[in-house]
């Protein structure tokens, strides 16, 4: 649960880092407003050093929650089929083929020795890794290869992320970040703008790993999701549902529409910063041409 939690709160937070990193590298590129720009760059990259290694390792301890906690999902993630008893020291799948009717994978790619590692970092699995075969098909997810697919593309993005923050804390150890050469790292800016959109792409995965991985239960081994679905008539649901997937579109269009405009309008420094008080200046000089005229404070 803690993991979870964490892992989900990570995921904002690595989102919305490479967002802004994204954004702060247009601006840097077009040379328009470069230092405060630069500065909002290494904000993102001082608190990225933390949160991309760390949201790595909580995702894998999140795997290691489901291999030991809802074998069926973690059958799916690596679409494995057959039961790995305990002491084997298995190859994790890189790439494959699922293919649900014929209960097997058509082709794959592994890599030996790896699975055990990836579980627990440990050189042979202290459970066996149930297959999916071992479960009747009503008591298993299906549509193996969305789950699979889902699962490496958030962990490669996640790799990815930590890979570039990696990559430019060294440019900056070398002192290419400063407010002057920054704009020359182009292949490094281009990058980060490339990442902006990577961590929706790794959330939309992630849920698509725990909610369709947890198929066919709604509480894993507890209650069922046909015995949780409601009553109301399967066309209320379609209606509200069609409802909701309008209303978001058009709200969606229009965030998208909005914020490229603020971005292509760039920041208004000459705008108060927020919290800081704006005072007017007295002017406290007694007017000479006023008989008895004294300072504002001594009127009082
Ligand atoms: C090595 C990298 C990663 C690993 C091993 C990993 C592992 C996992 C696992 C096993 C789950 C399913 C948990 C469950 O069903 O109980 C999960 C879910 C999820 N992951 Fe990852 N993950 C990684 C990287 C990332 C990254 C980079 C992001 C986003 C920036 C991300 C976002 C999510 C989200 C949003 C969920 C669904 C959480 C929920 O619905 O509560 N993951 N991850």
């Amino acid at each position: 649960m803690l993991n979870s939690v964490l892992h989900m709160f990570f995921a904002t937070l690595e989102t919305s880092l490479f967002v802004i990193g994204g954004i702060s590298a247009w601006y840097i590129l077009r040379k328009r407003h470069s230092d405060f720009f630069a500065l909002s760059f290494k904000i993102v990259l001082a608190i990225a050093i933390a949160v991309t290694p760390l949201q790595l390792y909580i995702g894998h301890l999140s795997g290691e929650q489901v291999y030991h906690y809802q074998p069926t999902k973690l059958a799916a993630m690596e679409a494995q089929w057959e039961t790995i008893p305990a002491g084997e020291s298995p190859s994790w799948s890189a790439i494959a083929l699922p293919n649900d009717n014929a209960e097997q994978n058509d082709w794959e790619i592994s890599i030996p020795g790896l699975l055990s590692y990836i579980l627990e970092i440990k050189p042979q699995l202290s459970e066996p890794v149930l297959g999916l075969k071992e479960y009747a098909p009503e008591d298993r997810p299906h549509q193996i290869g969305l789950i699979y697919y889902a699962f490496r593309i958030m962990i490669a993005i996640g790799f990815i992320l930590a890979g570039l923050m990696a990559l430019t804390v060294l440019q900056w150890l070398r002192g290419k970040l400063a407010a002057e050469n920054i704009a020359q790292q182009r292949w490094l800016l281009r990058a980060w703008m490339f990442a902006a959109p990577l961590g929706y792409i790794a959330v939309e995965s992630g849920w698509i790993v725990r909610c369709v991985g947890r198929q066919p239960w709604t509480v894993y081994g507890e209650i069922r999701t046909v015995d949780a679905a409601s009553q109301i008539p399967a066309s209320n649901v379609l209606t509200s549902l069609s409802i909701f997937a309008i209303v978001y579109s058009i709200l969606f269009v229009f965030a998208l529409y909005f914020a490229s405009r603020i971005i292509r309008t760039g920041p208004n420094f000459d705008l108060p910063v927020p919290g800081e008080e704006v005072t007017e200046e007295l002017d406290t000089t007694p007017a000479e041409h006023l008989p008895n005229s004294r300072p504002v404070e001594a009127q009082q």
